[in-house]
């Protein structure tokens, strides 16, 4: 079978799986092979709007060890202290760097980075809001993503573009050496050995029907490390941004009511205020996407069918809104056809981050945890960015965390990378049973003659996704949804493609990925289904406590090559990397 295909062999230190913000800091700084499928400047990190959270003080004091605190409470006691340590810590000069290399920030009159406020961002440990997201007027994702491309130009790293990873090669021993990717361009298969693979291949909100993530977020990294024996952490912990616009499902930044803009139901109420008394509309996205869901469930929703809830920015008058958020203006009138200066944008919770994935220690190693070593790496693969999970963001994200992992932790694997590897070094011989494996797994699912079209399974797979994995879940509808996820999964042995070109074969491309979201929803249900507790963005209604005692730990999820799904769980690290902080004990999280 393989000699259906042209393979062509390349060897590199290291080989970095996508082109986002963490695969491109990580890259930068290790003058790697970068596989990716779309252009890097189209990464999802594009998308990313308000800003990125660093204690610089421009503003107002601030402080990292406050940061830390509101990571560790908005994470509801989930994240991992040593990482949470690490990455707010580190966030000060990870934004100078950034400045550094030319990111063009908005600026105070004085000349320093513009900062804003953000959800659950708060001075002297939940004092009151303090500004902390620094901004490139509300297209800071794009603002990054540009300035890290060209910086890894100028570090000579090479990019592999339109390139589809398919799957990990590993030796038999659990190593990992590299990745199986096929050219789009010319339907080569390409196997890419390396002493370290970095998996930065960002979420899979594709799952679900109506999220903020762009078309190619469906959870490659995640597929490909699941089948390589890898669990997948905290899936369960899905983030629903409050404000994804009305229909499109397109994203209106935080930075929004960063800026003064609030919420009204249809009594014109600032409902927040009774949600959230201190931080009101800027409460913890989980707190606002539930107390917006509940207006609308009591009737209170706004619009013909009460479904939906008004965000109000007119208030704040055209030259702050062209100064601050020109690009939420303008999505407003694209996808809404609203003019955000005279009238409230609609808006609805919708589907945002993943806060689970790839399990890594805070060096961006990946983790195969067993019982007796719950931390063990698995040599030669690491993961970084929305597809890892460190776990900084623990159950639930605070906005503007997204950026700064991304960067902090690119650099983190870029450091680990140069004491791991010496360059040049002969690497031992490819395991190419593995490699056969990964492209007969590729060349059936070309051949795939089933029932069941890609699109067809995808669509029934992002409705069970969207209704039984939701803000608020039940034991009934988790249960429901374990059945209807098991269901779709299934269907993938009796798929059908009908292209079966090697070139610009997008029926192929999204049948692969369709073979990553599976994994990815399976565990998302799975895992919460089993937790019998309320935690972050996991609001049981049958468990509405959270629960130290017994769920304070990080669900796994194995998914069998039969998708089926085996349950296990690890500690949640409860110390700190340094003494110049102590672990944060949980406590009643209220805004
Ligand atoms: O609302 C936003 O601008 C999103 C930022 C984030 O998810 O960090």
């Amino acid at each position: 079978m393989t000699k259906a295909y042209e393979i062509v062999d390349h060897k590199y230190d290291v080989i970095v799986v996508g082109a986002g913000g963490a695969g491109l800091r990580a890259t930068l700084g290790m003058a790697a092979a970068g596989l990716t499928k779309v252009f890097p400047t189209r990464s999802h990190t594009v998308a990313a709007q308000g800003g990125i959270g660093a204690s610089l003080g421009n503003m107002a004091e601030d402080n990292w060890i406050w940061h830390m605190y509101d990571t560790v409470k908005g994470a509801d006691w989930l994240g991992d202290q040593d990482a949470i340590e690490y990455m707010c810590r580190e966030a000060v000069p990870a934004v100078y760097e950034l400045e550094h290399y030319g990111v063009p920030f908005s600026r105070t009159d004085d000349g320093r980075i513009y900062q804003r406020p953000f959800g659950g961002h708060m001075s002297n440990f939940g004092e009151k809001p303090v500004q902390r997201a620094c901004a490139a007027a509300d297209r800071t994702g794009h603002a990054i993503l540009h300035t890290l491309y060209q910086q890894s130009l100028k570090h000579d790293a090479e990019f592999f573009v339109e390139y589809i990873a398919i799957d990990l090669i590993m030796a038999d021993d659990g190593t990992c050496q590299g990745v199986l990717a096929w050219n789009l361009d010319d339907g080569k298969m390409h196997r890419f050995q390396g002493a370290i693979t970095v998996l930065a291949t960002g979420g899979y909100g594709r799952a679900y029907f109506s999220c903020t993530s762009a078309h190619t977020c469906t959870g490659d990294g995640n597929g490909m490390a699941a089948r390589a024996g890898i669990p997948l952490q905290d899936h369960e912990f899905v983030q629903f941004h409050p404000t994804g616009i009305y229909g499109s499902g397109c994203l209106i930044t935080e930075g929004a009511r960063g800026e003064g803009g609030y919420l009204t139901n249809s009594k014109g109420e600032r409902f927040m205020e009774r949600y959230a008394p201190t931080a009101k509309d800027l409460a913890s996205r989980d707190v606002v996407s539930r107390a917006m869901t509940v207006e609308i469930r009591e009737g209170r929703g706004v619009g013909d069918d009460n479904d939906h809830i008004h965000l109000h920015l007119e208030h704040l008058g055209a030259e702050v809104l062209n100064q601050r958020l020109p690009g939420i203006t303008e999505t407003a009138r694209i996808f809404s056809g609203i003019d955000a200066t005279k009238e409230p944008i609609p808006v609805l919770p919708t589907v945002h981050y993943n806060m689970g994935g790839v399990p890594t220690n805070y060096r961006g190693e990946v983790l195969r945890p067993t019982e007796s070593e719950p931390d063990r790496v698995n040599p030669g693969l690491m993961a970084i960015g929305e597809c890892a999970c460190v776990s900084v963001h623990g159950a639930n994200r605070l906005g503007t965390n997204s950026l700064l992992d991304l960067v902090v932790f690119g650099r983190a694997a870029a450091i680990r990378a140069a004491e791991l590897v010496k360059p040049g070094q002969t690497p031992p011989p490819l395991n190419k049973a593995s490699a056969d494996a990964a492209l007969e797994r590729f060349d059936k699912l070309r051949n795939a003659s089933g029932a069941h079209s890609t699109a067809a399974i995808r669509g029934e797979l992002q409705r069970v996704m969207q209704n039984n994995a939701a803000v608020f879940r039940t034991s009934e509808v988790l249960k429901e949804g374990v059945d209807l996820v098991d269901g779709v999964a299934a269907k993938l042995k009796d798929i059908k493609v009908t292209d079966r070109s090697l070139i610009w074969n997008s029926d192929l491309v999204e049948t692969l990925e369709l073979t990553n979201l599976v994994p990815c929803a399976l565990a998302t249900m799975h895992s919460g289904e089993a937790r019998h507790e309320s935690r972050g963005a996991h609001e049981h209604e049958d468990h509405s406590e959270r629960d130290d005692v017994n769920w304070m730990k990080h669900s796994l999820a194995w998914i069998g090559a039969d998708n089926s799904v085996r349950l296990s769980y690890r500690p949640v690290h409860t110390y700190t990397l340094t003494d110049e902080v102590e672990y944060i004990v949980p406590k009643a999280r209220v805004y």
